[in-house]
């Protein structure tokens, strides 16, 4: 058994709850294309690539428009959800995160980002997280989706560990089957039952330390 050596977080939904965010900024662009866009709906959108995000909202309000205009409609909803998260701070960070981050980089282990979104960094610089993350592997430096395993890979790469000495934190189902397919343990952040194939599951990072990451 490989000792672990680094932990790999995906952001939305284990970090800070940008589901909301995404939630008002789609909800506006559905009601601008005279159509309703529920809360369960929104569901389906978590770990889910913008772009794809996109399909699946048009599918739902039954729209199809050019190639060219879901560009569009992608950046005007880019620009509502960066309105909501120009103004997270610090108080958003999610319960129990920061005091785990701490305490793993005290413990030695490395730490990266794996996150799908192209704004990470203006939310971990809004939430004065940058400087506990390693690595920062996100939306603008990977081609593949998950739940293909590019994401965590290039994290691991660029923190120079193996895949198995890995452990990723995930909230959405995509993540964790990105996590298995990269060759890592994986820490689901959500309810059991519903999250599928994880090694372990939490509620959240409350209460965390450094023990959980140990399999
Ligand atoms: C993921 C979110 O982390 O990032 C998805 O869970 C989101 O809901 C995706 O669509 C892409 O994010 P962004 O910020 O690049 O639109
Ligand atoms: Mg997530």
């Amino acid at each position: 058994m490989n000792k672990i050596k680094a932990c790999l977080f995906d952001l939305d939904g284990v970090v800070v709850d940008t589901a909301k965010y995404h939630y008002l900024a789609w909800k506006r662009l559905a009601s601008s294309l005279g159509f309703d866009f529920t809360k369960e709906d929104n569901e389906r959108l978590k770990g889910v690539s913008r772009m794809r995000s996109l399909e699946i909202l048009l599918s739902i309000g039954k729209v199809n428009p050019s190639e060219g205009k879901k560009i569009m409609m992608a950046q005007e909803k880019n620009s509502w959800y960066v309105e909501y998260i120009s103004k997270l701070d610090e108080s958003e960070i999610l319960p129990g995160v920061k005091d785990f981050l701490i305490e793993l980089r005290r413990n030695g282990i490395k730490i990266a980002l794996g996150s799908a979104s192209k704004n990470s960094m203006m939310i971990l610089n809004n939430l004065n997280l940058t400087s506990y993350f390693d690595a920062i592997v996100d939306g603008n430096k990977v081609s593949k989706a998950k739940p293909d395993p590019e994401v965590f890979l290039l994290g691991a790469s660029e923190l120079k560990v193996q895949p198995s000495e890995c452990v990723v934190f995930e909230d959405a189902q995509a993540g964790i089957d990105a996590a298995k397919a990269a060759n890592m343990k994986v820490i689901g952040i959500g309810q059991k039952g519903v999250l599928l194939n994880a090694d372990k599951i939490f509620e959240g990072l409350s209460d965390a330390h450094i023990d959980i990451i140990e399999f």
